[in-house]
């Protein structure tokens, strides 16, 4: 089977790095951060979630990575190969499941954002001049089954035509391209909303600490947020790492993948607060803030037309360096432990994510009124996903780590690569330990009791 073949790998250190930081970089930094920082209390907020990505996230991180590396397999193969335990080899089914089921909504998220470049090129958002009317543009786009599902097949398909040349040739090579020009025109856009007149309000807005917003629900959602932005609990990142080799240095790869997504996170957050202030639009309007309040805040801006389009190829560009990697992780089962071959795979997973995604592409229109537990089948796929699925995958995975398959056989294997780390610094390395080992499984397992409602 094709278990024997050699492995793929990656080109380049940073190749796997830009790979890995554009799983991480997604909607989650340019749609979800800068809302969640705007409405939990601002630099309070962000305080509290860069503890959270430091103490939860990068440890986890670590250890995907690492169980990824040391396996060679996909999440499935690397419990399995680790423990020899079918109940462990099911929470890498698990993860499997998850990359399908975020994929299929995420792409029509992703897929509103490549019908947006279209609209910005075609000046749609000139002519706006309240909410009111973009937010009545958007439900009209988003209740016409042929544009939702019509987009939703055009990411899907992009998302395909990435993975379908594998690992090099594919997501590295995508990423090398995509990642860069993502952080040109983010910086663009930063200075273009911290030169407007006005814009200092938004940056007080964002980086102004209040911290009478700092509740236990808040520290929640930075937990709960860090886990998806860096892309854990489901195995991407473990999957990514299967195509490292031995001699990388996994700690240093983590933490630049970390520094990324958190820095990106922050200057999506500066541009898009500083151009809603400048033009005195609403910034607590929560999850609408991208596709009902940015196309006003284009069409009031002098230069609005261009950076409209920038704004939703970046927004496309992270979505996709993302998507890539969920679809990866089904890929990589198919073909480690099924025997498929890539191209078959992608051509039929990808196909089958697309049925998948239908009816969360449904739910914005025909089936709005099909619930699940009272939520729409899109919003019920988002809770299932982000808030059950990942933290219990990520909670699994530090368990397994740390205690089953044992932190000292860990340890042994995150050396190789980092043994200038181990004989310098090795109280990073033992606080590695007391993270992944105590704290990390209890505040996930805190976060997922208060998903399902118990907390
Ligand atoms: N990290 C991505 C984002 O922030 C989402 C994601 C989650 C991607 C899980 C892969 C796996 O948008």
């Amino acid at each position: 089977m094709s278990k024997n073949k050699q492995r793929e790998h990656w080109g380049s250190k940073i190749g796997f790095i830009l790979a890995a930081a554009g799983s991480a970089v997604g909607l989650g930094n340019i749609w979800k951060f800068p809302y969640i920082a705007g409405e939990n209390g601002g630099a309070a907020f962000i305080l509290v979630y860069l503890i959270c990505i430091a103490i939860i996230g990068l440890p986890v991180l670590i250890a995907e990575v690492l169980m990824g590396r040391t396996t060679q397999r996909n999440p499935v193969g690397a419990f399995r190969k680790l423990s020899n335990s079918p109940f462990w080899a099911s929470v890498g089914g698990l993860g499997v499941l998850a990359g399908f089921v975020i994929l299929s909504f995420y792409a029509v998220v992703a897929g509103w954002s490549f019908g947006y470049i279209v609209e910005a090129f075609k000046g749609s958002f000139s002519n706006f001049s309240k909410v009111g009317a973009s937010g009545d543009y958007f439900t009209s786009l988003t209740g016409n089954i042929y544009w939702i599902v019509g987009y939703l097949a055009v990411f899907i398909a992009l998302t395909m035509s990435i993975v379908y040349f594998g690992v090099q040739k594919g997501i590295e090579r995508a990423s090398k391209i995509m990642m860069p020009l993502l952080i040109v025109i983010l910086l663009i856009l930063m200075v273009r909303g911290l030169t407007l007149p006005g814009s200092g309000k938004g940056l007080e807005f964002l980086l102004k600490p209040d911290w009478s917003h700092i509740t236990g629900q808040a520290v929640l959602i930075a937990l709960g947020h860090a886990f998806f932005t860096l892309s854990l609990g489901m195995g991407a990142m473990m999957t990514y790492g299967s195509y490292m080799s031995k001699e990388d240095n996994i700690p240093s790869a983590a933490l630049q993948i970390v520094f990324l997504d958190t820095i990106i996170a922050l200057i999506a957050g500066i541009a898009i607060f500083t151009a809603v202030f400048a033009t005195a639009e609403n910034p607590a309007v929560g999850p609408g803030l991208i596709f009902h309040t940015l196309p006003v805040v284009f069409s009031k801006m002098a230069g609005g037309y261009i950076f409209g389009i920038l704004f939703f190829i970046l927004l496309t560009i992270a979505a996709l360096t993302s998507a890539i990697s969920l679809l990866e992780v089904v890929i990589a089962y198919f073909v480690d432990e099924r025997g498929w071959k890539r191209h078959n795979a992608v051509i039929t997973f990808g196909f089958i994510t697309f049925l998948v995604g239908i009816p969360s592409a449904l739910s914005f229109n025909v089936m709005s009124d099909f619930k699940i537990f009272g939520l729409n089948f899109f919003d019920f796929v988002d809770f299932l996903a982000s808030n059950i699925l990942l933290p219990l995958g990520g909670l699994l995975i530090s368990i397994f780590v740390a205690w089953i398959w044992g932190f000292d056989k860990a340890l042994a294997n995150l050396k190789s690569g980092a043994e200038n780390l181990f004989e310098r610094n090795f109280w990073i390395v033992s606080t590695w330990k007391v993270f992944i080992k105590y704290f990390a499984p209890v505040l996930i397992f805190i976060v997922l009791l208060n998903s399902i409602g118990i907390l």
